[in-house]
């Protein structure tokens, strides 16, 4: 019997839980681990998760980069790689589809993002300019200071304020970027969307509008950090414009010159990243140096099958299902914690949970690094690993602490999340007998990656 499209099952939509758009094809075995076998192990990395084997973490939040699941598609195109040094058909792919979603006439592949903004500050960037964007990523900043730049952080001041609901709470002050503008020499403007460092929140299209027009007034060009569009995409069509998210994509990116992008994010790919651009010249440059440390332009420093994954990936990224269950499985995580009084940032970002640690722990001063502290602790809870973003990972220019929980794309199921929202709850149950950290080792550029901490007694 033919079903009437009213037979068919509940649309995700219409259930109250974030539905996997997905079935699971292929496992990955973790193991449990017991309370003093967590203990031992953080001490043995210094307190730093970044130092921790990863088989001894059982839900692991540490970056939604690189750590996605590919799909039937994406391994099977990867079969199809064409490896060839030069010219490979699935460069051609991978080019057709970035110029298909993204709009910009010149694609040049990299093995991550941040080789993507490496080459972009080394080509523009003199001793002395300065980059506006909403909020720099650690990479980000690092390069631009890398270049003897400064990394100017231009998000509205609500993104400060972790329980203030707005819709976007990753767009730019355009009165602060006015005053960086006319205070600074800035060969490009960028904007990151959604806002990483600033809780996953998302950039209005309309502020990508004024932003743009703002810069182009002054012949600055505009790149946009593109590591999760298809999440922003997302909340624009929910929040600002009800349409194709396709169409969105191609507005967000039609007021731009350029942009870089990390494909471990929305790429749904383990590795890889692309700068993208109009101007033929900067592109041209951009390739002499690209052979210089990544490779070849038709492959720049990846596989053939890695270009094949990304373009499957970031057409799968597209899909209405998809970010519909993995934006609602961050919400879900989200509203759960804040249900039990768990300060998180509000709304829900697109790719985490983001915990304010200086709200969950006030006994803790923030030279205490007590989002550091607050990750510890969940390890040693449950086994989650999360991320430190404050005072460790931006010394002296963090103006939040915070404890980002980032959920790897379709690799966790309902389950996980509930169980990592208990380990979160016990934790919170007894926040007051936690201690800070102090710092006992720490490299002088990116030292959250390696430093080594101790719990203050
Ligand atoms: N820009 C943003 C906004 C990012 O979040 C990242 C990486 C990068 C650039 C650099 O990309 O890792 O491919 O070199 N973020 C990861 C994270 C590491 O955990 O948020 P990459």
């Amino acid at each position: 019997m033919e079903a009437a499209a009213c037979d068919l099952l509940p649309l995700p939509a219409m259930t109250e839980f974030p539905l996997e758009m997905y079935r699971i094809k292929m496992i990955e075995r973790v193991r449990p681990t017991t309370r003093d076998e967590r203990l031992r192990a953080l001490a043995a990395a210094g307190y730093n998760l970044f130092r921790l084997p990863a088989e001894l973490v059982f839900i692991d939040f540490l970056t939604d980069s690189g750590t996605a699941a590919m799909s039937d598609a994406q391994w099977a195109a990867m079969m199809t790689g064409d490896e060839s040094y030069a010219g490979s058909r699935s460069f051609d792919r991978f080019e057709r589809t970035v110029r298909g979603l993204f709009g910009f006439e010149h694609v040049i592949p990299t093995h991550q993002g941040r080789a993507a903004e490496h080459i972009l500050c080394e080509v523009m960037l003199k001793p002395g300019d300065a980059v506006t964007n909403n909020s720099h990523f650690d990479t980000t900043r690092a390069h631009v200071e890398h270049a003897k730049a400064t990394a100017i952080d231009c998000v509205s001041d609500c993104a400060y304020i972790s329980d203030r609901e707005c819709p976007f709470k990753g767009s730019i002050d355009l009165a602060k970027l006015k005053t960086a503008l006319d205070c600074h020499r800035v060969p490009f403007g960028m904007i990151t969307v959604t806002n990483n460092s600033g809780g996953g929140q998302p950039v209005s299209l309309k502020n990508l509008r004024d932003v743009a027009a703002m810069l182009h007034d002054r012949g600055t060009p505009l790149f946009i950090d593109a590591c999760r569009f298809a999440e922003n995409a997302w909340f624009i069509h929910e929040r600002e414009e009800k349409r194709p998210i396709r169409d969105i994509v191609r507005d967000m990116f039609a007021v731009a010159d350029g942009c870089t992008m990390s494909a471990k994010k929305d790429g749904l790919a383990n590795i890889g990243g692309f700068f993208a651009c109009r101007d033929a010249s900067l592109a041209e440059e951009y390739k002499q140096l690209l052979i210089l440390y990544e490779g070849f332009p038709t492959y720049g420093g990846l596989a053939g099958r890695d270009l094949e994954a990304i373009a499957v990936g970031l057409e799968e990224a597209v899909d209405e299902d998809y970010l519909r269950g993995r934006v609602g499985q961050v919400k879900w995580l989200a509203e759960r914690l804040s249900a039990a009084g768990v300060p998180v940032v509000k709304p829900a970002g697109g790719h985490a949970v983001f915990l304010d640690a200086r709200k969950f722990l006030p006994h803790i001063p923030t030279e205490a690094l007590p989002a550091q502290a607050l990750a510890c602790e969940l390890y040693v809870e449950g086994g989650v690993r999360a991320c430190e973003i404050g005072g460790l990972m931006f010394p002296g220019t963090s103006a939040m602490d915070l404890v980002r929980l980032a959920i790897p794309r379709r690799v966790y199921t309902l389950s996980h999340l509930d169980y990592a929202a208990e380990t979160v709850l016990r934790v919170f149950r007894r926040r007051a007998s936690m201690k800070g950290m102090r710092i006992v080792k720490e490299a002088p550029v990116l030292r959250h990656f390696t430093a080594e901490l101790a719990p203050l007694t």
